[in-house]
């Protein structure tokens, strides 16, 4: 959705140095301050993203470093950050394993990491420019005193990933790219997120599937996953999971504009269990 007047108000706001809700405090400014503005304005107008033009974006309570090469995090994924720290309650006392699959900016294991110093979190992700983007955001955060993560560059989908989390990890979290291939997209999102970031192939699944069959490895029986998915595959996403029955409790959710956007589950059995059963 485009909203030309809060992004003339957040590039003001970023120009003078204050939050977009105190710019009416703000006293005259000088002429090369509204040069400047005029300049962001103009970058704006020729549908540059927002966030690259601050060179900030948000997720939870922390800020991240974005820029050409990273995907911009969106709030689409709040609500998502938001179950996994309810999810994270349930194991206090303990120092829970933390995974994030196509980490991209760091946004998701960063702000868990952010709200949960007890956490022991890692992050994927295959692309070496959004990784660098990453280790960019963590190295900030560790300096600004959060408990630092451990990054890895891999492939969500190789069957031989991470063997030494398996059976391990409590909670994991992806927003991998879902789009399905030939969608129509912003210009701000189709010429500035890289295509990696974005696409899905033609169903939008084709990270999705095969990433499941990983999952299934590296949760802990009792441990619980969310994957943010494209809007019209709340669904195929929620069956995939109930078909395999090492998952259960699988429960779709919707994002803040009340679209369906993530499917949870928590794995219930071993194979062998599951294999038994059907
Ligand atoms: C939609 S972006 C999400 C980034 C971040 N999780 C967020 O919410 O801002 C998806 C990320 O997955 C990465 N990616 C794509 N395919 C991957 C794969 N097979 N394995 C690991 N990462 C992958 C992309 O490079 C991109 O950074």
């Amino acid at each position: 959705m485009h909203s030309p007047r809060i992004d003339a108000e957040l590039l003001a706001a970023h120009v003078v140095g204050v939050e977009r809700g105190r710019l009416g405090l703000v006293p005259l400014v000088d002429a090369e301050v509204i040069e400047e503005y005029r300049a962001l304005v103009a970058r704006r107008a020729e549908r540059i993203p927002l966030q690259h033009i601050t060179g900030v974006a948000s997720m939870g309570e922390i800020d991240l470093q974005v820029g050409p090469g990273v995907f911009v995090p969106r709030p689409e994924t709040e609500l998502l950050l938001a179950w996994a720290l309810a999810v994270l309650e349930g194991t206090a006392g303990e120092r829970p394993v933390v995974l994030d699959l196509c980490t991209g900016s760091g946004a998701l294991a960063l702000a868990l990491a952010h709200a949960r110093p007890d956490a022991v979190v890692h992050a994927v992700e295959l692309d070496p420019g959004a990784l660098a983007w990453a280790r960019r955001n963590a190295d900030t955060r560790a300096r600004d005193g959060d408990t630092p993560i451990t990054l890895h560059q891999g492939d969500v989908t190789d069957r031989g990933l991470l063997t030494e989390l398996e059976g391990r990890v409590d909670v994991v979290v992806s927003n991998p790219p879902y789009i399905p291939s030939g969608a129509q997209l912003d210009v701000e999102v189709a010429e500035h997120d890289p295509a990696l970031a974005l696409f899905g192939g033609p169903d939008g699944l084709s990270v999705i599937t095969p990433m499941v069959a990983n999952i299934a490895r590296w949760l802990r029986i009792g441990g619980a996953l969310a994957i943010e998915h494209d809007d019209t595959n709340g669904a195929q996403v929620a069956a995939m999971l109930a078909e395999r029955r090492v998952f259960g409790d699988v429960a779709e959710h919707s994002d803040l504009a009340g679209k369906p956007r993530f499917v949870v589950a928590r794995r219930v059995a071993t194979e062998t269990e599951a294999a038994r059963a059907r």
